[in-house]
């Protein structure tokens, strides 16, 4: 009978998948040795048959597992050969003839984050599909509120509970799920989505608000003022932009304030800056103690400021763009225009963000 050790052994040192089928073909293959050894068993006397044919079971259960066992061993060099070749180097700088830009909401985004990052800011999120509560009720909005009818809510249809879930009109209420979820010290931005049914050019039926809430044992109007002034001057690159507070109405804030910043309109042309005028910017406010209640937070104890702003509006105003449409049509000629490089990353310690 033939030495099946040696096949095991040539099998062992097969280098690569056609050897290893040929060694299996020689052996296991419809005129391989083994299969013709298993078939003259028959002509055997049955005791003879019975040892022999043992013996052949067993040489055939080691050239099937060395077998099996070569073809794990040559696939896997074989992958380690592919992914050796196909290995690329992530540590090499980006080309710089990119085509691809980083879209102006992403960038005013990320810059928003930079500066208040900078101010100790954490950033939170919260859902796009929201309850009734968090975004008008806990806010201290009840249900009858004109304020309802001004947010051009998009609703879904009611769900079998009676519970009527919305697409939220604004940020704010990732204040409640925060205040909810967090004791104070609270000091968190929301930049994220918010739907409105409004379409214009300068209304976009989906756009996007940055909310600020702070939350401590001694916060007060100061603070706000003073955090707002710091981040409007950085954001616009523009260190004696003048800013100015306006008594305003949120049923979420109290006091509450609108936030104006200077500008020129000499010509009809807008321009940012010491100018004699006023722009509309940003809503912002004491936090109302109902609102601290609605989350668990005892007013007596702690006090906050929040504010609200649209960020489509800032990136606008910073950077020329007339038409707030133009930033959801995909033209990419206008994101080349418009886009930043990827490797124009926002930061404070780099130097001017504009
Ligand atoms: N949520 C308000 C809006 O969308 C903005 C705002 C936020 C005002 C926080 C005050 C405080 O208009």
């Amino acid at each position: 009978m033939e030495n099946f050790d040696e096949v095991v052994k040539e099998i062992a040192a097969a280098a690569s998948p056609e050897a290893l089928e040929a060694i299996r073909v020689q052996v296991l293959g419809r005129r391989g040795s083994l299969t013709l050894a298993m078939r003259e068993l028959g002509a055997l006397d049955p005791e003879q048959r019975r040892k022999a044919g043992a013996a052949l079971n067993v040489a055939k259960d080691r050239v099937t597992a060395a077998l099996t066992e070569a073809t794990a061993r040559l696939g896997r060099s074989a992958l380690e050969e592919r992914l050796a070749g196909e290995r690329a180097d992530v540590t090499l700088p980006l080309s710089f003839d990119a085509t691809g830009r980083i879209h102006p909401i992403s960038q005013t985004i990320d810059e928003i984050v930079a500066i208040f990052g900078e101010m100790g800011f954490a950033v939170a999120e919260g859902p796009h599909i929201e309850e009734d509560f968090y975004n008008f009720t806990a806010l201290n909005i009840p249900p009858e509120h004109p304020a309802r009818q001004e947010h051009d809510t998009f609703y879904l249809p009611d769900r079998p509970d009676g519970a009527r879930l919305a697409l939220r009109t604004h940020t704010s209420p990732v204040q409640i799920r925060t205040m909810q979820a967090q004791e104070p010290p609270i000091r968190i931005i929301v930049p994220g989505r918010t739907f409105r049914c409004d379409h214009d050019a300068t209304h976009s039926p989906m756009f996007h608000q940055v909310e600020g809430l702070v939350v401590d044992r001694t916060t007060q109007m100061g603070h706000l003022k003073g955090c707002l002034i710091e981040f409007l001057r950085a954001f616009f690159g523009l260190d004696d932009l003048p800013v100015r507070f306006r008594p305003s109405y949120f049923p979420f804030t109290e006091p509450s304030a609108e936030v104006d910043i200077g500008c020129s309109r000499k010509g009809g042309e807008l321009k940012i800056g010491a100018g004699g005028d006023w722009l509309e910017i940003l809503g912002s406010g004491m936090v109302h103690p109902q609102v601290l209640k609605n989350c668990g937070i005892d007013p007596a104890e702690y006090q906050g400021f929040a504010f609200g702003m649209g960020i489509e509006r800032v990136a606008m105003l910073k950077y020329g763009i007339p038409d707030v449409r133009a930033f959801y049509d995909s033209d990419l000629r206008w994101l080349r225009h418009y886009g930043f490089l990827p490797l124009d990353i926002p930061s404070l310690v780099r130097g001017p963000l504009s």
